[in-house]
């Protein structure tokens, strides 16, 4: 089984997903890792402030992890069938860019990531792709509430 994590930097696929990677006893692959090891960074995007993926080859090592919760952005790329779920975390605007600074990201950077939060361009591209799709709103919710929701979810698509 398959559960894939998707949405803009700062919305929560890290923190998240490894706590339903641990509830459910599923390896937790990291895609900013495999994209390392892996040697997939073909560039940077000085405009979009953004690290360019080659995101077919990294669809592809995804896709040799069996049993696994995927926490990437770009985790969409992965065919929907092979997938049991797609979560797609949101974050309002403020909450978004309060993240952000925290990180000490650019201006532009983070101008970049709320435009893209904004046109849920992980969200449309994931259910384009034909996921199944849960989308969260992680603005106005604990950690572990977002948690439960995912793992309500899954425990919805498997047992009906
Ligand atoms: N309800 C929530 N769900 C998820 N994260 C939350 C929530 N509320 C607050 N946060 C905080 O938001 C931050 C999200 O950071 P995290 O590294 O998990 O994001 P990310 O999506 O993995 O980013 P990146 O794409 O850069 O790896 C964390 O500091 C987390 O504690
Ligand atoms: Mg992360």
């Amino acid at each position: 089984m398959r559960i894939i994590f998707t949405g803009t930097p700062g919305t929560g696929k890290t923190t998240v997903s490894k706590i339903v990677s641990k509830k459910l006893g599923l390896k937790h692959v990291e895609g900013s890792e495999i994209i390392r090891k892996k040697g997939l960074r073909e560039g940077y995007d000085v405009d979009l402030s953004a690290v360019i993926v080659d995101e077919k080859n990294l669809a592809r090592e995804f896709e040799k992890f069996d049993d696994c919760v995927i926490d990437s952005h770009l985790s969409y790329f992965m065919s929907s069938k092979k997938v049991l779920l797609c979560v797609v975390l949101r974050c309002d605007t403020n909450k978004l860019i309060s993240r952000l600074e925290e990180r000490k990201y650019s201006p532009e950077k983070v101008r970049e990531n709320v435009q893209s939060e904004v046109m849920n361009v992980c969200g449309n591209d994931a259910f384009e792709r034909g996921h199944v799709v849960l989308e969260i709103n992680t603005s106005k919710r604990s950690v572990s509430d977002v948690a439960r929701i995912v793992l309500e979810k899954v425990d919805f698509l498997l047992n009906g």
